[in-house]
């Protein structure tokens, strides 16, 4: 049994229009947005053509159910559809139409699961709007109260709650919910790892920790022309010089630490204003979590040790934190397996990116399969896959829930 490839491709086109960045084949669907509410109608739409039961929860995730043979707990597969501001085409959105595209091939084919089979689409997986990111995930599994997500402010000033609202996506289905039997969701790598290798299917063992923290700085806002470089307490500099110490820690603690200054605003922003404030974000990660907290030790302390000699004080606040995570062994086995009898190269790697997957870990059995990024590109509108790795991801993710369904 395969799953019909031009149907996935059409989908994920059509899905790419919403949102749709001039001259590239990616999107932009911030979640919450207008852009993020036609995507999901869409998807919505073809849920229900599906003759699938559709139901959406209090904190707008979606999920989609065919019934089994028997009455049991689902097994379950999906991902995200919300994207960046500079999104690309596949990222989230290959897990969720992939989900859609085996249930249809199953039913194309009279193929009836013991288990139901449920696909999902969870609300703001990338967090670029509104942290922490997997926050639809991490409250369905009950790691964040509803209360707590719709209170939540975005960069634009706006929350959760009213925005969920306001694109009609704030549904009766009570958090957390259901558990299912097991989770297994499809994603591209969005690194370079299974191309430079050349492999087609990335068995994905864990995801690595994540800290994002956001630190505002401020200091004495004042003339560019009049005052003496002596006198000066620059946020501005206080930022630039800690960008760079994360850069070099990373450097220092060498792979698979990562660090990234993501996001700096500087106040007021004019040529000739010394600024008054700078806000900027941290993102750093690594899968093993001492290290990843020996990392937050050392930037905390940089910062602590630059505003004091340039006499600028700051806050910081945590925007997400979540320690790396394992999957589990046997569904990573049979990743491995499927994914073998397709006659396809295989590598265990862990994920760089933060999964929904890594939320549904903590209640019932999870794994991820992983699909080679052309140039390792993602969070970019270039992001590209094979079509042929696209066909054999979702073959494989197809095998692998119809035996956790059977
Ligand atoms: C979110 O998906 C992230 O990894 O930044
Ligand atoms: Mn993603
Ligand atoms: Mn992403």
């Amino acid at each position: 049994m395969r799953i019909d490839r031009d149907r996935l491709l059409d989908r994920l086109a059509t899905l790419s229009q919403i949102g749709g960045l001039a001259g590239t084949t990616g999107s932009s669907r911030l979640a919450f947005t207008d852009a993020d509410k036609a995507g999901r109608d869409l998807v919505c739409t073809w849920m229900a053509d599906l003759g699938l039961e559709v139901t959406i929860d209090a904190i707008g995730n979606v999920v989609a159910t065919r019934a089994g043979t028997e009455d049991l707990a689902p097994v379950m597969t999906g991902s995200h559809i919300d994207t960046v501001a500079t999104g690309g085409r596949y990222d989230g959105n290959l897990g969720v139409l992939a989900g859609l595209e085996v249930i249809e091939t199953l039913s194309s084919a009279g193929v009836r699961t013991r288990r139901p089979l449920a696909v999902g689409y969870f609300s703001n997986e990338e967090g670029a709007r509104f942290a922490p990111d997997m926050m639809g995930s991490l409250v369905y599994v009950g790691g964040l109260s509803v209360e707590e997500a719709h209170d939540t402010i975005g960069i634009d000033g706006l929350s959760v709650g009213s925005e969920l609202e306001r694109i009609g996506y704030l549904g009766a289905t009570p958090c957390p919910g259901l558990v299912p039997h097991a989770f297994v969701e499809l994603h591209i790598e969005q690194g370079p790892v299974l191309e430079e290798a050349g492999v087609r299917i990335g068995v994905v063992e864990g995801v690595q920790g994540i800290s994002w923290t956001e630190v505002i700085i401020r200091g004495q806002s004042n003339h560019a022309g009049t005052t003496p470089m002596r006198s000066r307490r620059d946020p501005g500099y206080v930022a630039s010089a800690l960008a760079v110490s994360v850069r070099e820690l990373a450097t220092e603690f060498g792979h698979p630490q990562v660090g990234t200054v993501g996001r700096v605003e500087y106040s007021p922003n004019l040529v000739n204003v010394v600024p008054a404030r700078v806000t900027m974000t941290i993102d750093l990660r690594h899968t093993d979590a001492a290290t990843l907290q020996l990392a937050e030790h050392r930037v905390g302390a940089r910062l602590a040790e630059l505003a004091d000699a340039e006499g600028v004080t700051f806050e910081t606040r945590s925007l997400a934190r979540f320690e790396p995570v394992l999957f589990d062994r046997d569904i990573v086995d049979l990743v491995e397996a499927k994914a073998r009898l397709r006659g396809l190269s295989t590598l265990r790697l862990p994920s760089g990116a933060g999964h929904d997957a890594q939320m549904l870990a903590r209640v019932c059995p999870t794994a991820m399969i992983f699909t080679p990024s052309h140039r390792g590109l993602s969070h970019n509108p270039a992001e590209h896959t094979d079509p042929d790795d696209l066909e054999v991801g979702a073959n494989v993710l197809l095998d692998v829930l119809r035996s956790l369904a059977d």
